[in-house]
């Protein structure tokens, strides 16, 4: 059975539609065969509207994962991080370090991404870059852990987003 994922593109340019958001369709694709979208918007760089969007997802069980694209790098508007820590009740380093690791074999600048993988309300909120390729770079890490993800935080099923 397909699990539930929730996109939430964020970048100034592509909320006020002056740039296509190609990153939901990049991991779309990429998980068409596990996942299906039942969420999707497209946010400013703003850490209350984050912050809003990803409670939404989360406590209104939309999703069973959910991907955030864009605003984890250094430049001044980039607070994805920030309001992903400020809606977290669990950690999950393990996700985020491996991620960056394995990216430094595409790009040293892997390094520069501050991305965060957290847990609320039994939803994993899952850090990305940006730039499709980059989506795509980082799902390849994860995707064989995200069925058994799903398993663990569906242990109590009335917990979890609806199939
Ligand atoms: N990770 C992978 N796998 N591939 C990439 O091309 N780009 C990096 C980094 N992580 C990249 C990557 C770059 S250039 C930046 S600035 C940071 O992600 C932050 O990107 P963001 O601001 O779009 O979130």
């Amino acid at each position: 059975m397909k699990f539930n994922i929730a996109i939430i593109c964020i970048s100034d340019r592509s909320s006020r539609g002056e740039r296509e958001d190609k990153s939901k369709t990049a991991i779309e694709k990429f998980l068409e065969n596990m996942a299906q979208t039942t969420f999707y918007k497209c946010v400013p760089d703003e850490k209350s509207i984050i912050e809003e969007t990803l409670i939404d997802v989360c406590d209104n069980k939309k999703a069973h994962i959910l991907f955030t694209t864009g605003g984890t790098g250094l430049a001044p508007r980039d607070v994805t991080p920030e309001a992903t820590l400020s809606v977290a009740q669990k950690l999950v380093p393990g996700i985020a370090q491996e991620i960056r690791s394995k990216s430094m074999e595409y790009t040293q600048r892997a390094m520069l991404s501050r991305a965060v993988c957290v847990i609320r309300n039994n939803v994993l909120i899952v850090n990305l870059p940006g730039s499709p390729r980059a989506c795509v770079e980082c799902l390849q890490v994860i995707e064989p852990v995200l069925g058994h993800v799903v398993e663990l935080l569906c242990e109590n099923v009335s917990d979890c987003a609806r199939e």
